[in-house]
C-alpha cells in the first residue's frame, strides 16, 4: 500500500515508517523540511504543513492511508501554528479518496479527534499512548550522564510507560490491515514501572549504578516554579506525578499485544538499545 506518514520525522513517526517499511509497504513522509528529514533511502520525503492543507495535494496523490499526528499547541523544535482548523485537512484527505487514518493523539482529545469521529467517508483509529519509554531520555539522560543521582519527587509512582516501536507497529497493522476502524486504543507497556525499575533497566544497559534521590514534595514544587511553571501547571504536576495521573497510565491495556499478536516490549529493550544516550 502507499501510505503517508506525518510527524515522520519524530520519535513514534520513524517508528511508523519502520514497521511500514519492513512489511511492505510504499512510504510516503510529510516533513516541513524534507532537506533535513534523515529518514531510510527507500521513503519518499514531501514538503507540506498540516496547518496549511494547500501544501497537502502532492503528498497525498495516489494515498490509500494517512498516519496522522494531532497537535493543538505548536509541536516541534521548528514551533509554527497548532492544528486546530481541522475541516480543511479532513476535506483534502476525502478529496484524496483516503481509506484509512491514524490519528496519533496529543495526550488528550483535541478538535482532529472529535472532527474525524463526526464522519464516515475516511475509516479511522485514533492511538492513544501512555508515557513513552523515549521521555527518559530528555528526563534524565544529562543527569546520567554527569554521574549524578536523578532526583524526583514521588518516586514510587508507577507508569506502564510504552515502546515507541509498539505504537510504530500499531499503527502500520492499523493503516494496512485495517480492522481497527471506529476504535480508540489505548497503547502501554507490559508492565507498570516505578522509578528505580526504570533506573534499574538503564543501569543494566549501561553497566551502571543510577542513584535515587526522593525530593519532597516542597522541594519539587520549588524547581519546578523556578523552571517557570505557573500555578496551572504546577498543579497538574503534583496530580500526574503524586495521584498517578489518569489510571490509563499505569495499568497495561493489552492492545499491544492484541493488534501485534506478541508481548509488548520491556524497558529492559528499549534501554538496551538506547543506552549510549545515557554515557
Ligand atoms: N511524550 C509522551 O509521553 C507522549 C505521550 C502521549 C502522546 N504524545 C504525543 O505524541 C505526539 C508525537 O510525539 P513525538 O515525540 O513523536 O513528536 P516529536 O518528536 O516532537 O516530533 C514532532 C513531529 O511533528 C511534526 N510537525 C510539527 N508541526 C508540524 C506541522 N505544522 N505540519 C506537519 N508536521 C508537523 C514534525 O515534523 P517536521 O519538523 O519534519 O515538519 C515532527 O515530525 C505529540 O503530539 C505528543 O504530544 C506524547
Amino acid at each position: 500500500m502507499q501510505v503517508l506518514v506525518t510527524g515522520a520525522t519524530g520519535t513514534v513517526g520513524r517508528e511508523v515508517v519502520r514497521a511500514l517499511l519492513e512489511r511492505g509497504h510504499a512510504v510516503r513522509a510529510l516533513s516541513r523540511e524534507p532537506a533535513t528529514a534523515a529518514l531510510p533511502a527507500e521513503v519518499e520525503v514531501v514538503r507540506g504543513d498540516l496547518t496549511d492543507p494547500t501544501t497537502l495535494a502532492p503528498a497525498l496523490q495516489g494515498v490509500e492511508a494517512v498516519h496522522l499526528i494531532a497537535f493543538d499547541a505548536p509541536r516541534g523544535s521548528g514551533g509554527g501554528a497548532a492544528l486546530t482548523e481541522v475541516e480543511p485537512l479532513l476535506a483534502q484527505l476525502r478529496t484524496a479518496g483516503v481509506r484509512r487514518v491514524t490519528v496519533l493523539q496529543n495526550g488528550y482529545p483535541g478538535p482532529l479527534e472529535a472532527a474525524i469521529a463526526e464522519q464516515d467517508a475516511i475509516g479511522w483509529t485514533i492511538l492513544q499512548p501512555v508515557e513513552f519509554m523515549a521521555n527518559m531520555i530528555g528526563d534524565w539522560a544529562e543527569q546520567i550522564r554527569a554521574s549524578g543521582p536523578v532526583e524526583e519527587p514521588y518516586v514510587d509512582r508507577l507508569s506502564a510507560m510504552v515502546h515507541e516501536a509498539d505504537i510504530g507497529d500499531v499503527a502500520a497493522i492499523a493503516l494496512t490491515a485495517g480492522g481497527y476502524e471506529g476504535t480508540e486504543l489505548v497503547l502501554t507497556g507490559p508492565r507498570p514501572l516505578t522509578l528505580r525499575d526504570k533506573l534499574d533497566a538503564v543501569g543494566a544497559a549501561t553497566g551502571s549504578q543510577i542513584g535515587l534521590v526522593e525530593l519532597t514534595v516542597e522541594e519539587a514544587e520549588a524547581r519546578w516554579r523556578a523552571q517557570g511553571m505557573d500555578d496551572e501547571t504546577v498543579a497538574f504536576s503534583h496530580w500526574i506525578y503524586g495521584d498517578g495521573g489518569p489510571e490509563i497510565g499505569r495499568t497495561p491495556s493489552g492492545v499491544v499485544e492484541q493488534v501485534t499478536g506478541r508481548p509488548a516490549r520491556e524497558v529492559t529493550e528499549w534501554a538496551a538499545a538506547h543506552a549510549d544516550a545515557f554515557r
